[in-house]
């Protein structure tokens, strides 16, 4: 089996592809990603004496580079390459939408021109919006994205769905949870608060600190991708959550606990804007359909998570010293400065 992978040197990505060499063997895996401040070859030092890993630099917005990438052939492409946090999407929206709208077309184009068997499309479930304190959101819920970046990944969904219904493309769209693991950028929730409170700082937490997410162990996401991608239906669109419904400031002190930190480093901020209080998936579709169900249980995959911190200080620190600084420099340094305190 020969499987392309976009965005393979992210958080999920890098994550597939060891999960893939552990529970696939012998599958010949091609790594095209154009490396953002997300993508870090060392989240894939491990893979780098497979034989049957390749990695190709390129831009998924670039149609030359796509297509020659396509030239060799798959039988699968699973698209992982995005722009992937809120925050950023708030200052750059441009970005999101050349690279998680205008890039995913050119993949699918590209794909379906050189034949590929399936295509997966990696998407979200904030695509959904907001939900209040009761329900979940089915594959069947209206689209509703309240940020920039979740409008783009929206965006995306419905080309692939077009694709599907105009020319018979075998492409499918997995809409995952918030996903927490090993290698996630320390800008997300949880390796931002872990690595800032090991540092002793203090934990930015926006607005009342009651929006909740359902969270998803990241290898969890990946078995239920592959599970997706070898038994999904071409067309379909599949939910992939956690389970694990929890407010942002009960992870908080979960964190703090797990690394015996005291509660006086959490500092309230201003809210972020469009903020979507809560989501929370409906996933009886890929359980029922395809047997899928989540493995980790989330106090478990927390500590776990934590202690991958702890172990991989230097991988961290060598982000936080670069990339990530210039974007903070750039935008975040002034704004923190003026945040009030609630
Ligand atoms: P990430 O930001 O960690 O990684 C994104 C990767 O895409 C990086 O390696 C980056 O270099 C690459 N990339 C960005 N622009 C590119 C371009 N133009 N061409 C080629 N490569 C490019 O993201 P992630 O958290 O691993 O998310 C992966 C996918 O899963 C995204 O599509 C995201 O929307 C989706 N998703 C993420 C979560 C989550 O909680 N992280 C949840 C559900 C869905
Ligand atoms: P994040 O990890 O950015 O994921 P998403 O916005 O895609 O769900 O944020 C998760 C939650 O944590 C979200 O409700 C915003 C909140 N949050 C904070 O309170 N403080 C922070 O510094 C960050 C990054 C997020």
């Amino acid at each position: 089996m020969k499987l392309l992978v976009t965005g393979g040197a992210g958080f999920i990505g890098s994550n597939f592809i060891h999960y893939l060499m552990k529970q696939r063997p012998g599958w010949k895996i091609v790594n095209f990603d154009a490396l953002t401040y997300a993508g870090n070859p060392a989240n894939l030092t491990a893979a780098d004496d497979n034989p049957d890993y390749r990695f190709v630099k390129g831009d998924i917005s670039n149609v030359d580079e796509v297509e020659q990438v396509f030239a060799s052939g798959f039988d699968y492409a699973v698209n992982f390459a995005a722009e992937s946090h809120v925050d950023r999407s708030l200052y750059d929206p441009g970005l999101f939408f050349k690279t998680n709208v205008v890039g995913t077309q050119i993949l699918l184009e590209q794909a379906k021109k050189s034949g590929v068997r399936r295509f997966l499309h990696v998407s979200t479930d904030e695509v959904y919006g907001s939900l209040g304190s009761d329900g979940y959101f089915s594959e069947e819920s209206p689209l509703a994205p309240s940020s920039p970046y979740a409008a783009s990944k929206a965006s995306a969904d419905l080309i692939c769905g077009a694709y599907h219904k105009t020319y018979g493309f075998p492409v499918i769209v997995t809409r995952a949870g918030n996903n927490y693991g090993p290698y996630q950028f320390p800008e997300k929730l949880i390796p931002f608060f872990v690595t800032k409170a090991i540092r002793d700082e203090s934990l930015p937490l926006y607005g009342d600190g009651l929006n909740v997410r359902d969270w998803l162990y990241v290898e969890d996401h990946c078995d239920g991708l592959l599970t997706v991608l070898e038994g999904g239906t071409d067309g379909g669109f599949y939910n992939i959550g956690g389970g694990n419904e929890m407010t942002n400031i009960e992870i908080t002190n979960r964190i703090l606990e797990i690394l015996g930190k005291p509660k006086s480093l959490i500092t309230p901020v201003k809210d972020r804007p469009g903020h979507d209080r809560r989501y929370a998936l409906d996933c009886s579709k890929i359980k029922m359909e395809l047997g899928w169900e989540p493995r980790t249980d989330f106090a478990d995959g927390l500590v776990r998570t934590a202690k991958w911190y702890l172990a991989n200080e230097k991988w961290w620190r060598d982000i936080l010293d670069g990339a990530y600084l210039e974007f903070y420099e750039k935008h975040y340094r002034e704004e923190d400065n003026n945040r009030e305190r609630l």
